[in-house]
């Protein structure tokens, strides 16, 4: 991989006339109990990994009662970000096919141009950048509602450049990317850029491609859009709405996901002008990156009522996976990969094995469960020669090599004896000794009383563990 830094020198100069940014996806419905100094301690904790900026996702506050908070939480969140030298862009949530109220073109202009003078506003070249997630499958949307909201905010002197995530290109793109992003270009004559929403492999056991960002990127260029190509990169995928419809609950092969998008990123393979993060907060699709909120404290300020998909997300600490990220995202924007001073190996897996009967949860059988491996991972990142030992019941000291040249990845089976429940333990191991040993903050267990598919990452040596 480094025979590409030359490449990823090159690509960092095109980047410098264009951005290197790294947004992160934030769901605002999360933050309801947030007050602007709890909206600091997340972008401080953002920009710890380099990011940027968040993608502010909200529903149109009228939609459904009871969301009448959300516009003053907004006006915190500018408050809190023109302080921190922080980022923000809207993302308009278009996904709910019934609303009471939908997205408006006044509403959305007037919430864009509230925040126009503010430096916290996000800019493509000089135009305010939106985004959505969707804005294609319900009928109240579309082109010419875009092109509509882009024409009243030219007229205000707000231009707007727009790069919606419109999913269902997304996701043809990840059978057939080129006539997909071809019909995207042909179908959305006002888009300038596009957020390409699917990180994820689509129901299959392969890992993902770059193949659809390729083709959306060079679909834009190609057709003299000037906006950004806004690429996601997320670690994980698992919901349970456990409502009986086995649809609505679902898994995406992910066991070595976060690590394998990001290290395309440092090929030449593929350099979209932002990168989106899924998600900060989506705690209920188990991407989040975010250290897990109050669970019981109904007065902090981080409170979230998460309700039965709670049952796959207290305790499922992800805080480790944001070294990952930060690790990349430091190559990604500077060209070279950072040098490695700390002896670091991000561990998960899941809580119970794929074929466990469990008590709780969606009783079908889990969309892609076939795929996942019964294992834990890891990611190792270390100073120097290193073997990573790791260790589950029966299943123990399985070793990998790791060494200063960049990240090496491993893997133990999960042991068909089970027992009564079994710690995996990871272990650095250098000159015969282990210099750093971790326990994994869960026990894997045969038993489950709720369906889980949401992994728990640990950490073995210092740094960014502040979920555990
Ligand atoms: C536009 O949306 C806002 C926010 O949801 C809502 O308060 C307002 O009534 C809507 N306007 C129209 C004309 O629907
Ligand atoms: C996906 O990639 C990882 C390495 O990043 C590899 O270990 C794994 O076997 C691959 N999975 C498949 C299904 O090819």
């Amino acid at each position: 991989m480094f025979a590409r830094r030359a490449a990823a020198a090159a690509a960092l100069l095109l980047r410098l006339a264009s951005a290197a940014d790294v947004f992160a996806h934030f769901m605002v419905q999360n933050a309801y109990a947030y007050d602007v100094n709890q909206w600091k301690t997340d972008m401080g904790a953002a920009q710890q990994i380099g990011i940027d900026g968040f993608s502010l996702n909200w529903i149109p506050p009228d939609c459904q009662a009871g969301l009448d908070w959300t516009v003053d939480r907004i006006d915190d969140a500018f408050t809190a970000a023109e302080s921190m030298n922080f980022k923000l862009m809207y993302s308009f949530d278009m996904s709910y096919s019934t609303c009471n109220v939908y997205w408006n073109q006044t509403f959305m202009a007037d919430m864009i141009s509230k925040y126009a003078g503010n430096p916290a506003t996000y800019r493509w070249n000089s135009n305010i950048l939106v985004s959505t997630y969707g804005g294609d499958q319900v009928e109240q949307y579309g082109n010419a509602f875009f092109a509509g909201l882009k024409s009243s905010m030219a007229y205000s002197n707000n231009a707007i450049t727009l790069a919606p995530a419109l999913t269902t290109y997304s996701l043809a793109a990840q059978s057939d990317a080129s006539s997909s992003a071809g019909k995207l270009i042909s179908d959305y004559s006002s888009i300038d850029g596009y957020m390409n929403w699917q990180a994820w492999p689509l129901n299959t056991g392969s890992n993902m491609s770059c193949t659809a960002d390729q083709a959306f990127q060079s679909a834009l260029k190609s057709s003299g859009k000037t906006g950004p190509y806004i690429m996601s990169v997320s670690p994980w995928q698992y919901k349970d709405l456990n409502d009986g419809n086995p649809l609505d609950t679902w898994v995406a092969y992910s066991d070595n996901l976060f690590a394998s998008r990001f290290q395309e990123l440092t090929s030449d393979a593929v350099n979209p002008d932002i990168i989106e993060l899924l998600t900060w907060n989506d705690f209920c699709e188990s991407h989040y990156l975010r250290d897990l909120p109050s669970q019981t404290d109904t007065s902090a300020k981080d409170y979230v009522e998460l309700g039965e998909m709670g049952a796959y997300v207290w305790g499922q600490n992800h805080a480790p996976w944001r070294i990952i990220a930060k690790y990349y995202i430091h190559w990604w924007k500077t060209g070279s990969p950072p040098p490695i001073t700390m002896d670091q190996v991000v561990f998960w897996h899941r809580i119970h094995p794929k074929a466990s009967t469990c008590s709780g949860g969606s009783s079908q059988p889990v969309r892609n469960a076939q795929y996942t491996d019964d294992a834990v991972f890891a990611w190792a990142l270390v100073s120097d020669k290193s073997t990573i030992s790791m260790s589950i019941g029966s299943n123990q000291y399985w070793t990998f090599e790791a060494d200063a040249s960049g990240p090496a990845m491993g893997m133990v089976p999960f042991p068909s004896d089970l027992g009564d429940g079994a710690v995996p333990t990871v272990a650095i191991m250098r000159n015969g000794q282990a210099i750093h040993t971790a326990s994994s903050s869960q026990k894997v267990q045969g038993y489950c009383t709720y369906q889980n598919f949401n992994p728990v990452v640990n950490l073995v040596g210092p740094g960014i563990n502040s979920g555990a």
